[in-house]
């Protein structure tokens, strides 16, 4: 039996946002096996691609030969770079204004590189006839460690790129290095570490696929993909493919997990839209987990240097850093045009410093391209935990408490909206209370107590703290595009006649509840039930233009958006309720769902009243069209900051060296909250991914390039039996510029988390005298540590 859903209007009398546990609109279908995904369409004749990739991480391709593959009886079409070529397809632009292969011409730059497809009747006949092309390489010298990709004697990886004479890709400065380095050179203390944010990947529960229908007929391309953004693609597809943007429409569906692994334009969304265009078929391409592992956007891949300089008795005073990115074969990353390093300027944290600065190196390298934020804000992931754990460093240097000497340092609430050394406003925070809530649940004090009693016995317990500050909710538009397309949201409502109403929004759920959450904005705002509030996202031809979901823009921009235009067909509908209740606009009051009278409860329309007279025969008021909804695009002023305080606690197992987490403490303050069980839920999710990162998970190539990490065998994914009963609690501090006060969510744990684990097992291996030890902490890296051993990345 299925219990009925609890709405927000039964439990809570019409205030759905923050409701309590308002059950997920959407899971009735997921929990049925009713949703739809990429590899659930079934079209009629649809052919199946597959695609050839690359053996090696360099090389010269010499021929390729697809006579035997088109002699397979099931095969339609083989097609190589050279005939995309032919076609001005073989390349197509990256998100970050680099250029990528769509299929390989002259060579290949990574193990996993696109280099033909087979289109045939099934995806077995397309995976058979991919054994019988021919391809010639000749192996080049492959370029795998970042720190000699810019070496003089470094083969060129992108030679196709004019007058590149080297594997720079690019540089990038913020912060006042002179300013920084007096404030050093006059510090009491100055830390310095070197830290590495191994190469992970987002690993989505659903692998990247897409379907494309090209109708020659009416010249009308529609295709059905995985993606996180399906107005900017379509925007890139049109001026690829030189088609006309109005006939192309680009659907997602339901989809399996994005994590910023399906933001970028994958070549193979390209190969399923020439196969469609070339055979006149729908044409679907769906990866395998190999397939996804090995050759999408991976994220992270930063060796940094930090350091941090502070007064003898606890001050930070500055922090420095220089960091040395991999951004793979091609620039894949997807960050606003502005901000190659994405948000990486936030690297100051919490803390109320005098000087930062940061200079970054990025270079190509024969690895799968990428960069992408995987579940972080551009970037924002690998700024915690270099100041995370230089805070800990410095306290370690410093014999200081490491929760005493954040809250030393911490910006005060007085100093908001803060404006940090490289120059990003904080809009709102207030970071002692969540602390201090942190270190309650946690029970501080009493951990340390226990902490110093085991030590005397020998035994491994760590406790790890981190504080985070969060960037996010891209734009501005002024400050922020994506190849040219400024980051604003659209958002579209109608209301029914009869009091029902749906919403069009352009950011794309992955998981995340969207269905629930935007229906809860609008219903708090119009007073229709959430239940009765459709909502539509995730379609080009039905929803308007916008930038899509990742780095947790959805709740700061689109979130906004859809409170924003609610509050427009309110106002529309509290004129049409005075003409319906013959007073003036002033004499109406708004509540639970109903304009009133003033001074006389008796006289009130409903908002469904007033959407049947809105639509409905009668006279409207003067200057009044019929119908009622409204559409807007709404440019957010500033991002949000949200910020969360961590406590981990570890036990090293002194034998063997594993690492059992066994509490984790999560306070969290995304301002507003509107889902508390969405919220919970994106937490734990985002927890888990820190205990991946932080013990188990790592992208690792061997010295000629090939990847080891091409499956979950080899590419470790914590499961329930990894990670503790999680303890979250929260704070709320609006952010002032949003019309709810809500700040993003989806992403703070993932941000947050890493550092915490990472410190608490550093501080457990504090009698081996260990300070910093790299990830993913497996038991080989802890036990290297304990003997005293770096380790090395
Ligand atoms: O962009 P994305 O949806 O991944 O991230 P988000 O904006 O942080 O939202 C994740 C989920 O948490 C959405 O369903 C939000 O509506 C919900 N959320 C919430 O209930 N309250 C907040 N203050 C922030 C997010």
């Amino acid at each position: 039996t299925t219990a009925p859903a609890r709405t927000a209007f039964e439990d809570n009398d019409h205030k759905p946002v923050g409701h309590g546990r308002m059950l997920r609109k959407e899971d009735p279908r997921f929990i049925r096996g009713k949703g739809r995904y990429i590899d659930d369409l079934q079209l009629p004749g649809m052919l199946h691609l597959a695609v050839l990739r690359s053996p090696f991480a360099h090389a010269k391709v010499v021929s390729v030969d697809t006579g035997l593959a088109e002699e397979h009886p099931k095969v339609r079409l083989v097609v190589t770079g050279a005939m995309l070529a032919e076609k001005g397809l073989a390349w197509m632009p990256t998100l970050s204004n680099d250029v990528q292969a769509v299929l390989a011409t002259d060579k290949v730059r990574f193990q996993g590189q696109e280099v033909a497809f087979v289109v045939a009747e099934d995806r077995y006949a397309a995976r058979d006839a991919l054994e019988l092309i021919d391809v010639e390489y000749e192996p080049l010298d492959p370029v795998v460690d970042v720190r000699t990709a810019l070496s003089a004697d470094a083969p060129v990886i992108r030679d196709d790129l004019e007058g590149k004479t080297d594997n720079h890709c690019f540089d990038w400065e913020t912060g006042d290095a002179a300013a920084t380095d007096a404030v050093f050179a006059r510090a009491d203390v100055v830390v310095s570490e070197d830290i590495v944010y191994p190469r992970v990947h987002p690993a989505p529960m659903e692998t990247c696929g897409a379907v494309a229908d090209y109708d020659a007929v009416d010249g009308r391309l529609t295709l059905w993909s995985t993606t996180q953004a399906p107005h900017a693609h379509r925007t890139l597809y049109a001026i690829v493919a030189g088609l006309p943007e109005h006939k192309i429409r680009v659907v997602a569906p339901d989809i399996g997990g994005g994590f910023g692994n399906k933001v970028p334009i994958y070549p193979g969304y390209v190969c399923a839209i020439v196969g469609s265009l070339l055979t006149g078929k729908p044409v679907k391409w769906v990866e395998d987990r190999s397939e996804n592992l090995t050759s999408t956007g991976f994220a992270r891949d930063y060796v940094m240097r930090g350091e941090i300089a502070a007064t003898a008795d606890g001050r930070i005073l500055a922090l420095r850093t220089h960091v040395l990115a991999d951004h793979g074969a091609f620039n894949g990353t997807a960050a606003p045009l502005k901000y190659p390093a994405g948000f990486f300027g936030v690297f100051t944290g919490s803390y109320d410093i005098e000087a930062a600065s940061c200079k970054m190196t990025a270079v190509y390298t024969n690895k799968a391209p990428g960069g992408v934020a995987y579940a972080c804000s551009f970037r924002v992931t690998e700024a915690v935990y270099l100041v995370e754990r230089m805070v800990d460093c410095l306290a370690y240097e410093l014999k200081a408490d490491p929760v005493a000497l954040r809250r030393k340092n911490f910006i005060r609430p007085d100093q908001f909206p803060y404006r940090t050394r490289t120059g990003w406003v904080y809009d709102s925070g207030n970071y002692a209370p969540t602390m201090e809530l942190a270190t309650r649940i946690a029970g501080y004090d009493e951990l340390r107590a226990e902490q110093a009693a085991k030590r005397e016995r020998g035994e491994l317990m760590g406790i790890g703290v981190s504080f985070f500050t969060e960037a996010v909710g891209a734009g501005p538009r002024k400050d922020m595009d994506i190849l040219g397309l400024g980051m604003a949201d659209g958002c579209e409502l109608r209301v029914h006649p009869t009091g029902k109403a749906v919403v069009r929004l352009s950011v794309q759920t992955q998981g995340q509840g969207h269905e629930t959450t935007f229906a809860q904005i609008v219903a708090e705002e119009i007073g229709i039930p959430p239940q009765d509030i459709e909502v539509v996202h995730g379609d080009t031809d039905q929803t308007p233009f916008g930038l899509g979901t990742y780095g947790s823009r959805s709740t700061p921009v689109s979130g906004a958006a859809a409170a924003l235009v609610a509050r427009k067909v309110r106002d529309k509908a509290k004129l049409i309720a005075s003409g319906m209740l013959e007073v003036s606009v002033a004499d109406l009051e708004w509540s639970k769902g109903a304009f009133h009278v003033k001074g006389d409860p008796s006289a009130s329309v409903t908002i469904q009243d007033v959407a049947m007279r809105a639509h409905g025969a009668g006279d409207l008021p003067e200057g009044v069209e019929g119908g009622l909804e409204a559409q807007i695009c709404y440019n957010p002023e500033n991002l949000t900051y949200p910020h969360g305080a961590y406590i981990c606690v570890v036990d090293i197992d002194p034998g063997t060296a594993k690492v059992t987490v066994r509490r984790f403490v999560a306070v969290d303050d995304c301002g507003t909250r509107i889902n508390p069980m969405i919220i919970e839920g994106q937490v734990h999710g985002g927890l888990t991914d820190g205990v991946g990162m932080a013990l188990m998970e790592m992208v690792s190539f061997d010295e000629d390039g090939n990847c080891l990490s091409g499956s979950l065998m080899d590419y470790l994914l914590p499961t329930a039996l990894e990670v503790p009963d999680w303890e979250t609690g929260f704070t709320v501090t609006p952010s002032p510029h949003h019309p709810i006060g809500a700040k993003g969510i989806g992403e703070s744990a993932t941000v947050g988390s890493p550092p915490a684990l990472v410190n608490a097992v550093v501080d457990a291996l504090r009698p081996f005298g260990v300070r910093h030890a790299d990830m993913p902490l497996t038991p080989s890296r802890v036990w290297e540590a304990m003997q005293g051993r770096a380790t090395p990345p």
